[in-house]
């Protein structure tokens, strides 16, 4: 066979040829934005979507004119209102939402917690949090169904609270992990008040559970904050590192306000995200045998049957390159937000003050123009030798420029342990009744989970790291 035709195409947004008229644009819109992307957005350079009233908005997909929205000039493309209307209400004045003086101390308090020596240490931790995960499976029986959205949530979720919050101690994971969807699916998403430019506090009064949901997690951390507040610092976690932390400019801290938000930002940034990177690798695993078979063999010739530890996560190339693809097909946030701060230009094109800009990446990862075969699912594109920086403005599902994802390296890390540990112990089979269909809310996840049932899965658990075999 072909090795060609042996490759994968997984299911896609069909974009429409054509702008969609007006009534069915704004029901699309309220309902999976995505969907209303034109095919110019996955062909051209640039797409100017019709607006009645209110800003231009502006598709780029031309890696020159990102880079000089991300890189060369940030001060004329701030994060934007709309960008601040769905993060807001949950993450106040943090890393992810601040701008300016404002937003470049706050990266400075926390990139420590991300340097590489620091999350290369993390590891085990990452791979203990998979092993617990298969013991659920394990409890749960080999032919039973289980939803990987949901179980890659917990696992992520446990892995932030471990090495960032040491242990987050007074979340209640499964709790929290619903008020966040419920976040999502409510004040998370456009709707209709969004589409006509309401003000977001009527947004609001609309959204009571989403509001409910904001407050649920607000008042767990703000507790969390309050108890470390009282005891001396020394656990050399995150939430030491933003305490401790002054504003080399002005020498102030940050207040418990500051400080709870981004605990927000980092509990909400941290763990939905790569849950849906590991959850859409399963998937493209489960479909194509072939690479799952191979990703098993690296493994096994890295890390044999030991826990996976930080010198096997660089060794394991190739199931970093089918990290790096599953987050190409399906990236876990779909697009970036900005807005012209005055009248400009991008590429000598001009570019009216208040345009909001959206930079397509599912669309630019799709790109005809920039990728052979785009649909379909090939690790092998990843392989070192194609050179990534060679892709800077073109794949980009953690961002890039100033705002580049501060989690990058921490979530690579992450996924790629996890997928290791997973892989080489069980086998899934995604339910043929269940239809994919990429939802973005905020992040791009699939539409009812994604069952799967467990078809194998080896008894013997391997021990944890720092356990004696
Ligand atoms: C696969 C996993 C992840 C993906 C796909 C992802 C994606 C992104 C993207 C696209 C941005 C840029 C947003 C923009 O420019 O508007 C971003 C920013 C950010 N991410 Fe991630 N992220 C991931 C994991 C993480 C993790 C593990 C953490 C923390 C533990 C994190 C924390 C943040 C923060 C705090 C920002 C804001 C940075 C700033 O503005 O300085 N992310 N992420």
């Amino acid at each position: 066979m072909n090795p060609i035709d042996a490759l994968f195409t997984p299911p896609a947004i069909r974009p429409p040829e054509k702008t969609l008229p007006i009534f069915k644009r704004l029901v699309t819109l309220a309902d999976n934005p995505i969907e209303a992307w034109p095919r110019a957005v996955y062909e051209d350079d640039f797409y100017w979507a019709p607006v009645p009233y209110g800003p231009k908005l502006l598709f780029v997909s031309k890696p020159e004119a990102i880079r000089e929205i991300l890189l060369d000039r940030v001060e004329d493309f701030g994060k934007g209102t709309i960008f601040l209307r769905f993060l807001k209400p949950a993450l106040g004045e943090a890393l992810l939402t601040a701008e300016g003086a404002d937003w470049r101390w706050q990266r400075l308090a926390a990139a420590p917690a991300f340097r590489p020596d620091t999350v290369a240490k993390l590891t085990p931790l990452m791979s203990a949090a998979a092993e617990k995960m298969l013991s659920r499976w394990r409890a749960v029986g080999v032919g039973k169904h289980v939803d990987i959205a949901h179980d890659m949530v917990r696992v992520t979720f446990d892995i932030i609270l471990d090495t960032m919050l040491s242990g987050g101690e007074g979340i209640d994971i499964e709790e929290a992990s619903r008020e966040i969807s419920t976040y999502l699916e409510t004040l998370g998403r456009p709707n209709i008040g969004d589409i006509l430019g309401l003000p977001p506090s009527l947004k609001k009064l609309m959204s009571q559970r989403g509001v409910r949901a904001a407050n649920y997690l607000r008042a767990a951390v703000q507790t969390m904050v309050e108890r470390r507040r009282s005891e001396a610092p020394g656990r050399g976690d995150l939430v030491d590192l933003l305490m401790q932390a002054k504003d080399p400019e002005t020498g102030r801290a940050m207040s418990d306000i500051e400080l709870r938000d981004n605990l927000i930002t980092f509990i909400g940034a941290g763990h939905e995200t790569t849950a849906l990177a590991l959850t859409w690798s399963l998937y493209l695993l489960s479909q194509h045998s072939l690479t799952a078979d191979r990703l098993r063999a690296e493994v096994q010739r890295v890390a044999g049957d030991a826990p996976i530890t930080q010198t096997h996560v660089e060794a394991l190339t190739f199931t970093r390159q089918v990290v790096l693809e599953s987050m190409r097909l399906f990236p876990p946030v779909s697009a970036l937000p900005r807005q012209a701060s005055r009248d400009t230009k991008i590429q000598g094109m001009n570019v009216p003050k208040d345009t909001i800009i959206l930079i397509p990446i599912y669309a630019l990862h799709r790109h005809r123009k920039l990728w052979e075969r785009p649909d379909v699912f090939d690790p092998d594109r990843f392989s070192p030798e194609f050179g990534l920086e060679r892709q800077r403005y073109q794949y980009m599902p953690f961002g890039a420029g100033l705002r580049i994802c501060i989690g990058m390296g921490f979530a690579l890390n992450e996924a790629v342990a996890v997928l290791a540990t997973l892989m080489r112990e069980v086998r899934l089979e995604h339910d043929p009744a269940h239809t994919i269909r990429p939802l973005v809310r905020i992040t791009m996840r699939p539409e009812g989970g994604m069952p799967m049932r467990i078809a194998s899965l080896s008894s013997n658990s391997t021990p944890v790291v720092g356990e004696s075999a």
